[in-house]
């Protein structure tokens, strides 16, 4: 059943056949918007994500004096850079990250002030990460405790050359969008490789970005043009199917539209490590390209379920899909899945070891926890009920385990799925229909 004031009923699923689509890349929009909110001319994006993260940075951008027509597509009449309108009243981002990083970005780089701010859960998310090379680049942030909301004081910004302390696309792209307002050239030297939709879009919008190695690099001073674009299929949210069918015996589904950037396909490696039998179309990793980003199809079939690990190197390339991997080891008889090197899961929307042990554990499932990760065993979920914890991805963990649990689930605060899936149960119930 969808979830009415967040309490779902979990369906069961005997088996995933078909093809779907899933809703538009969560990054990918929020950096489209942004960027068509400070291009010059009117720019109009396809499949938006629908989901509130989205949404939330459409409703700051409004209130910074951007015109934005909602319709089957997003119209976006852009300010030019620099031209964002100082807000009347408090920005709220939400339940979102990305929206407030990336947005404090902008914000330190126009000479007037703003507060932005989110809810419970964002609140408690460290800001220090950004709050740090912006004031070095010259703005003024106050945040109590280095947590939202965040009172900024914009100003004519100078170039840094900045390593960020963890790897984060987040970070790197708050220096970037400042950097583009600054003078001189700004570089992020990057501890890790992280997505990199932030340097595609600067790059659809026509702005130079300069990347070498681990530093990306960009002049300030560069407009951006309107575009005309495409959002793809947003992969984090299609890795929650693939669980499914990679989980379940006779499955054969085909996920089509799907954005496969490199930055963001890590998670396929794992799902063949695990046993799944997943074919990407086309074979050559996307031939489609929408604005610089790969789209494709997901086939994922059934296979021979293995036991997997996570490697702390490859945590930075997946750290969203964590939860739904958790999954498909909580669905499997005698399977388990280790990940180390996770610290930044306790910094989510939860703390996504301890909500996500908790959960599991409602349900059934044990889940050893380790300062910076997890193991956990299958399965399958015996049933009972489990707290999403307000957190999105970690409702769709437990659904899609749910789904193939012998009892009864239940899920409270299943609503958080609105965030970046609004018709995620919808979706499922399909499915368990066999339709
Ligand atoms: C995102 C970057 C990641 C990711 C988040 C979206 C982005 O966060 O977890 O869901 O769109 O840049 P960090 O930058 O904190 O790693």
């Amino acid at each position: 059943m969808a979830p009415l004031s967040g309490f779902a009923v979990v369906p069961h699923v005997s088996r995933v056949a078909g093809r779907l689509q899933v809703p538009g890349d969560k990054s990918i929009s929020h950096r489209y918007a942004m960027l068509a909110g400070i291009a010059d001319g009117v720019s109009r994006l396809h499949g938006y994500a629908p989901g509130a993260d989205c949404a939330a940075t459409l409703a700051c951008l409004e209130a910074l004096g951007v015109r934005i027509d909602r319709g089957p597509s997003l119209t976006i009449h852009g300010r030019g850079a620099g031209g964002l309108k100082p807000p009347s009243a408090p920005l709220d981002a939400a339940n979102s990250g990305t929206s407030m990083r990336l947005l404090s970005g902008l914000l330190a780089a126009h000479s007037f002030r703003s507060v932005i701010g989110g809810d419970a859960s964002l609140s408690r998310r460290p800001m220090r990460r950004v709050i740090e090379p912006l004031e070095r680049m010259g703005a003024r942030i106050a945040a109590a405790d280095g947590r939202p909301p965040l009172t900024i004081d914009g100003a004519l910004l100078r170039a840094i050359e900045y390593t960020p302390e963890v790897p984060s696309a987040q970070v790197k792209s708050a220096v970037l969008l400042a950097g583009l307002h600054a003078a001189g050239r700004t570089s992020v030297i990057e501890p890790a490789p992280t997505r990199d939709h932030t340097e595609r879009a600067f790059q659809a919008f026509g702005v130079r970005v300069l990347r070498e190695g681990t530093r990306i690099a960009i002049d300030g001073g560069q407009r951006l043009h309107a575009v005309d674009a495409h959002v793809p299929g947003d992969i984090s949210s299609a890795v929650f199917w693939i669980v499914l069918a990679a989980g379940t015996p006779g499955s054969d589904l085909t996920i089509e539209g799907v954005g496969l950037n490199p930055s963001r396909t890590g998670v396929l490696d794992v799902f063949k490590r695990a046993g799944a039998n997943i074919e990407i179309l086309p074979p050559d990793g996307g031939g489609h390209l929408a604005l610089g980003e790969p789209i494709g199809s997901i086939r994922v079939r059934y296979g021979s379920p293995q036991s997997f690990e996570i490697t702390p190197d490859e945590v930075p390339g997946l750290i969203d899909e964590i939860p739904g991997l958790a999954a498909l080891a909580a669905m499997q008889p005698g399977i388990s899945m280790t990940v180390r090197g996770a610290h930044e899961l306790r910094v989510k929307e939860s703390d996504r070891i301890t909500m996500l042990a908790r959960g599991f554990g409602a349900l059934g499932i044990a889940v050893e926890e380790y300062p910076d990760g997890f193991t956990i065993r299958g399965g399958p979920p015996a049933g009972g009920e489990a707290d999403a914890a307000h957190d999105h991805r970690l409702a769709m963990a437990f659904a899609i385990a749910g789904s193939r649990a012998r009892g009864e689930v239940h899920i409270t605060g299943a609503d958080a799925v609105a965030v970046s899936y609004p018709g995620f149960f919808r979706e499922l119930e399909r499915i368990a229909r066999g339709q």
